[in-house]
């Protein structure tokens, strides 16, 4: 069994005996996240992109930590330049760690770095934890990837960002999560800023025409997977 909380925006902490996993830790400047940052449980650090709602407070708490930042050979590279723990990846390899399996998928978005460095290509992650397998999106619009990784890597939670401008929307999350066939959607990436407000009781009941369970997390809302 494993612990899912959501901190706020696109960040997650995920945990079991063995370890905790943060993803895209956008904490310290979120006046809407919660999440001790000092959490002793924390051993790993996922990062999608390199914008700052999304690698956020990874540097300073791998180096706080010792976590690992796994992330995009250019990003993972920055952050090591600047003091972090990293592991820099690629797109498709299946990567082996203590608590489960990792993957990097596309995501259609851009990056860089806080310093307006190029930081590689965007993406999502799909983790295997527990026997579960759960599909972090990252940043993305709708795209025919989707049905590649519902069809082939058959996840099982949806992290999907809908609110809009700088993502997918209400209606193309509805169809992402339609093509990845997954039973259970958590929606992120809303209602943080002005441009990104929306309502996910919308969402989850139009998830529900589609027999798909939506979970609307509050920040500092943790629940078992
Ligand atoms: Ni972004
Ligand atoms: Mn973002």
């Amino acid at each position: 069994m494993a612990n899912l909380t959501y901190i706020g925006h696109s960040a997650f902490f995920i945990e079991n005996s063995t370890c905790g996993i943060l993803i895209d830790p956008f904490i310290s400047q979120n006046p809407l996240a919660k999440f001790d940052m000092n959490n002793k449980k924390i051993t790993d650090i996922i990062v999608t992109h390199g914008h700052g709602d999304h690698l956020g407070d990874a540097v300073p708490i791998s180096k706080s930590t010792g976590a690992v930042i796994s992330a995009i050979f250019e990003l993972a590279n920055w952050c090591a330049a600047h003091g972090a723990n990293s592991n820099p990846v690629q797109m498709g390899g299946l990567l082996n760690y203590n608590w489960g399996k990792l993957r990097f998928v596309p995501a259609f978005h851009s990056n860089s770095t806080p310093d307006g460095k190029y930081a590689g290509m965007p993406t999502g992650v799909i983790l295997e934890i527990n026997g579960k397998k759960i599909y972090h999106c990252g940043d993305t619009c709708l795209s025919s990837e989707m049905k590649v990784i519902g069809e082939v890597y058959k996840p099982d939670i949806m992290l999907v960002p809908i609110g809009s401008h700088f993502t997918m929307d209400i209606d193309d999350a509805v169809i992402a999560a339609e093509w990845t066939g997954v039973k259970t959607v958590i929606p992120m990436h809303y209602n943080t800023f002005p441009p990104i407000q929306t309502d996910p009781q919308m969402f989850k009941t139009k998830l529900k025409d589609k027999g798909v369970e939506c979970i609307v997390l509050a920040p500092g809302e943790k629940i078992s997977i």
